[in-house]
């Protein structure tokens, strides 16, 4: 599976390379694999992959301008894909496609992540126009009851009115773009329901369906007895070969967690960083997953991009400590308990 989702990872990168052709980050991109797969401490490349939160929660005193979003991507120029949002609700940011267009322009592939839940025609038809890449839909159910029971305040009827909006824009304007992901965070609620998600995608013409493991934020649930991969393993084995077998059927491409631990070397804070809207740059989204936001922020050592150099914070003491950690196999401090190098994301 780690394979997979890095020769995915590889495969998008040279398809952006080969649509946006640009010498400095092809030089870029080589470095990065490279410093990548010798696993060093002090990086010679900027990441690839960068993820930026345009907004938290629904105060928006919260969002980040445009001209704060501008500083943070003009600091990584090579920069090859940026997502948006991780954590808060992207389309509360009044600028949101503002970034998009300047992310754009400057040839870097851009995945949204989304709850569909403002997901209106208008900001569909302009998510095509802008020629977004990809758009990943929180759909933890595949059934309205199941759905709504796990989304509180979501209505399923409107969240799939939003992806048929996305489908009829791109139809209208003869786009393959963008692509449309559902995303699943496996509960033990709706784990019976992951075969159901592939017929879903199926009737909808969606081609790409990934379930993820639950993270820990803060409530046990990706610990047993909670988390079904681990408490009801026989189970999610059943549910997976349905699913896999459907999605084969259907020609859909499909990513699963995987049930029983492995060790996987986590590369995140090699190729990718994370930048909350008040300037905090982490390694990933799943960083500190236990703390609360100003527990998270309050911490020192991270580095805040609207005050130190990016440059300097990517090999500051804390990554270059995280990515000594990790190389040698060891979780621990704010990436303790992550399920990623088990697989089980
Ligand atoms: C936090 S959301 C933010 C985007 C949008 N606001 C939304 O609700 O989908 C980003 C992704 O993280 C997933 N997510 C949320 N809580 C999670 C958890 N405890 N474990 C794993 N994934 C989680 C969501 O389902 C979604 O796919
Ligand atoms: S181990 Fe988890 S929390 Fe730590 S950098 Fe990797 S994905 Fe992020």
């Amino acid at each position: 599976m780690a394979i997979q989702r890095r020769a995915s990872v590889a495969l998008k990168l040279l398809d952006n390379e080969v649509h946006h052709p640009r010498p400095s980050s092809w030089a870029n991109t080589a470095r990065n694999f490279a410093d990548t797969a010798r696993g060093v401490e002090t990086m010679r490349s900027l990441p690839v992959h960068l993820t930026i939160e345009p907004s938290f929660g629904i105060d928006s005193g919260t969002d980040l301008s445009f001209d704060a979003f501008k500083v943070i991507l003009d600091q990584i120029p090579e920069l090859r894909s940026l997502e948006l949002t991780r954590i808060g609700e992207a389309l509360l940011n009044h600028d949101f496609f503002r970034m998009i267009e300047y992310a754009k322009a400057r040839g870097i592939r851009v995945c949204v992540s989304d709850s569909a839940t403002l997901l209106n025609a208008d900001a569909a038809r302009r998510l095509v126009v802008l020629a977004v890449d990809e758009i990943h839909v929180s759909l933890d159910g595949a059934t309205k009851s199941t759905f709504e029971r796990i989304r509180v305040g979501a209505k399923w009827e409107q969240v799939l009115e939003s992806v048929d909006k996305l489908m009829a824009s791109r139809n209208a304007m003869g786009r393959a773009h963008p692509d449309i992901f559902f995303i699943m965070v496996l509960l033990k609620d709706n784990l019976d329901e992951v075969p159901l998600l592939v017929e879903l995608a199926a009737a909808m013409r969606v081609r790409h369906v990934r379930v993820h493991g639950p993270i820990d934020l803060g409530s046990g649930l990706a610990t047993a007895p909670d988390n079904p991969l681990i408490a009801e393993t026989i189970h999610c084995n059943a549910a997976f070969a349905d699913a896999r077998a459907r999605a084969a059927r259907h020609g859909i491409d499909i990513c699963l967690p995987k049930t029983s631990p492995v060790r996987e070397r986590c590369v995140r804070p090699w190729a990718q960083t994370y930048v909350l809207c008040d300037g905090t740059v982490l390694p990933c989204c799943l960083y500190g997953q236990k703390l609360r936001r100003v527990e998270i922020t309050a911490l020192t050592g991270h580095g805040n991009i609207f005050q130190t150099p990016f440059r300097e914070i990517w090999n500051n003491e804390n990554f270059r400590r995280i990515r000594r950690d990790l190389k040698e196999g060891t979780l621990r401090g704010l990436c303790e308990g992550c399920p990623v190098p088990r697989g089980m994301f």
